[in-house]
């Protein structure tokens, strides 16, 4: 009985009552022994059908007294030492990760229904690093990275346009990358892989790094 449930869920069904191609099930066997690897097939799956912005990603941080706040980052490179993202130091963010590194970060893709939870902490990446991403920018971002003070209040975008149009005149060729803005990486200590199953049956993997390698338990879902 429970053989011909297993495979009615995992062969069986085609299509949902709404008539969409109904999803597979997720097996351990399925998955990459590796989380970065197992990451980077569902992300192509993902850039295939994503309409806009594939690289964003929700990061959540935590201020001293454990207050989270949760914001949309871009993920500017990914390999064996992490997700890369660049900010402001001196925004919410950058004072909190300064102060407590560790952080999560969550991926949701409703196209083919997965879900990805990274949680690990955080370091500075090296400034011959940031120097290189800046200087990749668009002119106007170089600009716009000193003319925001990120988080802080703004008394009106009128304000932000003639810093901006100071800054223009200081930094006629190039735009130095100002001291406050850079990158941070993501050092992943544990990933959730989730895939939308039928009648709520999600499947759900979890990865925890060990000394060699990384272990993988299935979660109820
Ligand atoms: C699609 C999208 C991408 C974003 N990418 C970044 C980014 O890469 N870096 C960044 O500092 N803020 C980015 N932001 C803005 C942040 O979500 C946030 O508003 C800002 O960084 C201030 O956050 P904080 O006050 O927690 O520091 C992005 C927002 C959106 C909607």
């Amino acid at each position: 009985m429970l053989l011909m449930v297993s495979l009615i869920f995992r062969f069986g069904r085609c299509w949902t009552a709404e008539g969409k191609p109904a999803p597979v099930a997720l097996d351990l066997l399925d998955l990459d022994p590796d989380p970065l690897t197992q990451f980077q097939r569902w992300y192509a799956d993902w850039c295939k059908v994503c309409p806009s912005d594939p690289e964003a990603m929700f990061l959540a941080t935590s201020s001293p007294e454990g207050q989270p706040s949760v914001r949309t980052v871009l993920m500017r490179g990914l390999d064996e030492r992490g997700f890369g993202f660049f900010t402001n130091y001196e925004g919410r963010k950058g004072r909190q990760l300064s102060q407590n590194p560790l952080a999560s970060l969550l991926f949701y893709w409703p196209e083919p229904g997965r879900q990805v939870r990274v949680e690990g902490s955080v370091v500075p990446m090296a400034e011959a690093e940031s120097d290189a991403y800046y200087a990749s920018r668009p002119r106007l971002s170089q600009l716009g990275a000193w003319a925001s003070h990120q988080s802080r209040p703004l008394e009106s975008r009128h304000q932000l346009l003639e810093r901006l149009h100071e800054l223009e005149q200081r930094y006629p060729e190039v735009v130095p990358r100002p001291p406050h803005w850079g990158g941070f990486r993501l050092r992943p200590a544990s990933w959730e892989f989730w895939q939308a199953g039928e009648f709520r049956l999600h499947d759900s993997f979890r990865y925890d790094r060990r000394e060699s390698g990384w272990s993988i338990l299935r979660l109820n879902p």
